[in-house]
């Protein structure tokens, strides 16, 4: 679904501040700096960045990246950045195919989460899903044998499509535990979805794999 949020009024300095250039051909030399520096973690299709922000707070320590494209949305990640004085996250204002066909393999990259991305219920829209056989090999692409794919979802049918396109994907991918999924994972934050999700009494569903 596309973001119906509004634009806010944000400083140019934030934005810039907070909202990396990605490059061109190669990653930008900004990018590169803060995404080889130290332990690294990925947030999809971060929406608000609620959970990036909890995350950061945290693990001052590490670097967070979040990646969406929707602008108003992009705009209150960095706002919330901002207001909690969080200067271990950046954002990248752009789609995770074009990140992914940039980004190289860092070996410092701990986790890369994709969290409560839109189910698009309707069989005509299903090609709309972010979860597809061949993002699943871009992110395969720049793992290493550290890093934890989590995948997050509190969608009964989405949940039954992830588990079809990690599995279409296992020669590359595998379970970190017997099963591909699990339903409780310890200090998981919540975000805007995660908490509609709950409130309709939905079950969540956590995926993890690493990389074979
Ligand atoms: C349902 S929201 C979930 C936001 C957040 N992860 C959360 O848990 O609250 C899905 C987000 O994915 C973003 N999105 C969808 N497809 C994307 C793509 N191909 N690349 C980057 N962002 C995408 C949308 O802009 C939206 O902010």
């Amino acid at each position: 679904m596309r973001s119906r949020l509004r634009t806010i009024n944000l400083p140019q300095e934030e934005w810039d501040h907070y909202v990396l250039p990605i490059g061109e051909t190669t990653l930008s030399g900004p990018l590169f700096d803060y995404m080889s520096s130290c332990a690294l973690v990925i947030e999809c299709c971060c929406g608000k960045g609620e959970f990036l922000a909890e995350e950061a707070k945290k693990h001052p320590n590490k670097h967070f990246l979040g990646i969406d494209y929707a602008y108003p949305v992009v705009q209150r990640a960095v706002k919330r950045a901002h207001a909690h004085q969080l200067d271990n996250i950046r954002y990248l204002h752009t789609t995770i195919e074009q990140a992914f066909s940039l980004i190289p393999r860092f070996s410092n990259l701990e986790r890369i989460y994709i969290n409560f991305s839109d189910p698009w219920p309707k069989k005509r829209h299903w090609k709309r899903r972010v979860i597809q056989k061949e993002i699943l090999t871009m992110i395969h692409r720049i793992m290493n044998e550290h890093t934890t794919l989590y995948i997050v979802t509190d969608h009964p049918d989405y949940k039954d499509w992830i588990r079809e396109q990690l599995k279409a994907v296992g020669t590359l991918l595998a379970p970190v535990y017997n099963d591909w999924a699990v339903n409780h994972l310890e200090e998981f934050h919540e975000s805007d979805y995660m908490n509609k999700g709950l409130a309709r009494g939905y079950t969540i569903t956590f995926f993890l794999a690493r990389k074979i």
